[in-house]
C-alpha cells in the first residue's frame, strides 16, 4: 500500500506525457466503506488497466475527482480533483494528454496526471490520498 506523495506525483508528470490518450469513463464498482472512504473495485474499470486510462467520480468529500493510471505498478496511479485550483471551474480533458480549463475558466493546463502546465493557476489539480490494495483502490 502506498499514499499518494507530492513527490511521486511530480514525478509521474514525465511519465505521463507520453502516453496515449484514453477517454475518461465512469467509475464502477464504486462502494463508500464503513470508515467513510471510497473503495474502488479495480477489476470492474478496465480503464485503469492501461496506462493513461482514466475514470471519473462524484464523491460528497472532493466534488468530481479523477483516477488515472501513471504506471504499470501495482500502485501507479493519480486521483486529483477535477475543480480548477485558480477559480474552481471543473477541468475536463483536452483529447491531446491532459485537462483544460475551459470557459467559463481561464485557460489554465494540467498533465494528464494533474500536474500544472500553464497558468493562471499557480498549483496542480488538487491531489487526493489513496492507497492501493490487491483488487481495489481505497481514497481517504
Ligand atoms: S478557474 Fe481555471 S483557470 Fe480560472
Amino acid at each position: 500500500m502506498d499514499a499518494l506523495t507530492r513527490r511521486g506525483f511530480l514525478c509521474g508528470s514525465a511519465a505521463i506525457a507520453a502516453l496515449s490518450i484514453t477517454p475518461a469513463v465512469a467509475a464502477t464498482g464504486v462502494k463508500t466503506l464503513a470508515n467513510g472512504k471510497t473503495e474502488i473495485d479495480l477489476k470492474a474499470n478496465s480503464a485503469l488497466n492501461t496506462v493513461g486510462g482514466v475514470v471519473e467520480l462524484d464523491l460528497k468529500k472532493y466534488g468530481k475527482i479523477a483516477v488515472v493510471r501513471t504506471s504499470k505498478s501495482s500502485t501507479g496511479f493519480s486521483v486529483f480533483k477535477l475543480a480548477c485550483p485558480h477559480a474552481g471551474v471543473i477541468v475536463k480533458q483536452d483529447g491531446s494528454g491532459g485537462w483544460v480549463c475551459k470557459p467559463p475558466g481561464h485557460g489554465s493546463e494540467f498533465a494528464l496526471n494533474g500536474a500544472l502546465k500553464v497558468g493562471p493557476a499557480s498549483s496542480a489539480l488538487k491531489p487526493i490520498k489513496f492507497t492501493v490494495k490487491s483488487q481495489s483502490l481505497i481514497i481517504s
